[in-house]
């Protein structure tokens, strides 16, 4: 499907969630065209319009979620199913789910669970699909792959004890090693598009300038090449899901991830109420951390008219929802 995106949007790491507690947060944007961003109840009207300076998202991005979703992939659809990943940012939430099927499925059994990944702005998945990663530290000069081989560390351990499968070393996916800067240009990665940020308070220092860039190990690359399609034009999910959207007869797997904050609260509307209308029954949708916080103008509503739609909350894993 190909549209012309109705508006740029702006995307930010929300470091809101990082400790678990909603906080307004409020952050300058050092960059070309200087623009305040506010997060909290006034930031849509911000946002809209703006122009996209700089973007973030990151590899296994809520964790806790992430790495239950496999297991109940393959519980729920042993035949397999397709993976809808909307607003998929620069790829991280394909990569991840990708990275994360192939630990616990195996490389053969992950490709029954193809991922369509799309975005308003798909030229941000170009790093993704050369197979690298940016990966950021948790602070300021810290190690990047120190604080991404913790989390895996994490993941591999919970795995371990619910799947009782291995999903290996971070290291068997990702080369450790990680890309001389003076390679950037020739994988013509867009680094100029990363302002500096820097909030107000002192534990969100952490800026892009501090990235590292990894590669995906080459057998893992082909596999994903495989296994993943990025959609090379613009998907409005109000395009897709509402607007071009049929009742489907078959259950879907869609995620819907830290997005719904962008959406007017006429399209919030409209998506719950087509969600509600078009998934059949056993649908899964997978929300993100800033669809529970007060990113989002009116969670209450959002969870009610899904409620109404017929979704109800996965009774074990955080930010899944179940048509019934
Ligand atoms: C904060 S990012 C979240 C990315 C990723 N899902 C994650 O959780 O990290 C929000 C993404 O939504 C995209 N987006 C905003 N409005 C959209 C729309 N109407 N349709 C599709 N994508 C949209 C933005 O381009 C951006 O990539």
């Amino acid at each position: 499907m190909t549209i012309s995106p109705r508006t740029t949007a702006y995307t930010t790491a929300l470091p809101t969630m990082r400790f678990g507690m909603p906080v307004r947060h409020e952050a300058r944007v050092d960059a070309r065209d200087s623009v305040e961003i506010r997060f909290g109840n006034t930031r849509l009207e911000t946002m809209r319009g703006s122009q996209l300076l700089f973007h973030h998202t990151e590899l296994f991005r809520e964790m806790e979620t992430l790495w239950q979703l496999p297991g109940l992939l393959k519980n729920k659809f042993p035949q397999g199913v397709p993976v809808e990943i909307y607003a998929g940012s620069n790829g991280a939430d394909a990569l991840s789910m990708g990275i994360l099927m192939r630990g616990v499925l195996g490389a053969q059994q992950a490709q029954r669970y193809p991922i369509i990944t799309s975005d308003l702005m798909p030229d941000l998945f170009e790093r993704s699909q050369q197979g690298i990663v940016g990966l950021l530290p948790n602070k300021a000069e810290g190690n990047p792959w120190e604080d991404l081989r913790t989390k895996w560390g994490t993941m591999r351990l919970y795995v371990r004890q619910r799947d009782g499968v291995d999903i290996g070393a971070l290291s068997d996916c990702l080369d450790p090693q990680p890309i001389a800067p003076e390679l950037y240009p020739e994988f013509r990665l867009k680094h100029s598009r990363h302002p500096r940020y820097k909030s107000q308070g002192n534990w969100w220092t952490s800026t892009s300038e501090y990235e590292q860039l990894y590669r995906l190990r080459p057998e893992v690359k082909a596999q994903l090449d495989r296994q993943i399609v990025f959609a090379p034009d613009p998907v409005d999910v109000i395009q897709a899901l509402v607007h071009q959207a049929k009742p489907s007869a078959t259950p879907r797997v869609i995620f819907l991830r830290n997005m719904i904050y962008m959406l007017s609260m006429p399209e919030m509307r409209q998506l719950t109420q087509a969600l509600g209308e078009n998934m059949a029954s056993g649908s899964l949708l997978v929300l993100g951390a800033t669809e529970q916080s007060n990113h989002l103008y009116d969670r209450d509503l959002f969870y009610s008219l899904l409620k109404d739609g017929g979704w109800r909350p996965h009774p074990d894993i955080d930010r899944v929802w179940v048509k019934e």
